[in-house]
């Protein structure tokens, strides 16, 4: 929790960390759900080696693109990836030694339940590994939910809540109602720290919070430009060091087939 991580993107760090506690082996063939940019599809394929194969699904075709520009330019040559639903894989039963899901949790439950998407399941070889990261804390963003909050009082806060937060209790009931076992679970957190304002206003586009960012600009000129001061001086203000440093605690679970 000492060290702070400046201007080191927080999906990348914690993609890493679920590469790590997978305990993934050499030669390996690994599938990573909603692999977004590859937070953890990279370090997979590293710790696969030439003999090993990572596979990333992805339902965005913009975040498709960039992995494969990223391939390219890396030269990643034991990797691909798929625009795919995780809902409708076409990979043939027992695919995978691993399934990971870095910050997907919530894209894989059947809506309103906690019934997780079978295909993970399925694809996976008996043996095989699952594992799954999600956010427990991320400051910055509660910070701007708290400022949000005070923009929008008539708005619930379910609408402008950005993450969904799981119970490492209800990720391993999760895991083992979907037919996992030898479940494990793991918390870790960590300070990262905006290299500016402009940095941090940039993560804070999130498409969730744009149509809100939107009504504040409608309500006359400056006023999206005051909102936002307001805002970076609560995570100042809020800050543990008041240099803008901000927690972020993931939790990940591990299960077996
Ligand atoms: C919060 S991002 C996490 C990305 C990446 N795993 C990481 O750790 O940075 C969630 C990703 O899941 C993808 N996603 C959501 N639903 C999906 C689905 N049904 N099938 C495949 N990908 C999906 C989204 O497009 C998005 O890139």
């Amino acid at each position: 929790m000492s060290e702070k991580h400046s201007g080191l993107n927080v999906s990348v760090y914690f993609g890493k960390h679920l590469v790590e506690l997978a305990n993934i082996h050499e030669g390996a063939r690994v599938l990573d759900v909603g692999c977004g940019w590859g937070a953890s599809l990279f370090p997979a394929a590293q710790k696969v080696g030439p003999q090993g194969h990572v596979t990333g699904i992805e339902i965005d075709e913009k975040s498709v693109e960039i992995v494969e520009t990223r391939f390219k330019e890396r030269g990643v040559t034991n990797a691909s990836i798929l625009l795919m639903d995780a809902w409708k894989m076409t990979f043939d039963d027992a695919s995978f030694d691993y399934v990971l899901g870095g910050a997907v949790i919530g894209f894989l439950l059947k809506e309103g339940t906690q019934e997780l998407c079978p295909e993970t399941h399925r694809v996976l070889k008996k043996g095989g590994r699952v594992g799954f990261s999600t956010w427990k804390t991320m400051e910055d963003l509660d910070w701007m939910l708290e400022s949000l909050k005070m923009g929008f009082p008539e708005v619930p806060e379910s609408e402008l809540s950005v993450y969904s937060r799981y119970s490492p209790d209800v990720l391993a009931a999760i895991l083992s109602q979907a037919g996992f076992h030898q479940i494990t679970k793991h918390t870790i957190g960590t300070e990262f720290l905006y290299k500016d304002k402009e940095t941090w206003w940039k993560d804070m586009q999130l498409y969730t919070w744009k149509p809100f960012y939107d009504k504040i600009d409608a309500r006359g000129p400056g006023k999206l430009e005051e909102f936002k001061d307001a805002a970076y001086n609560s995570l100042l203000d809020n800050s543990h060091n008041s240099d803008g440093s901000y927690n972020v605690t993931t939790y990940f679970i591990f299960g077996t087939k």
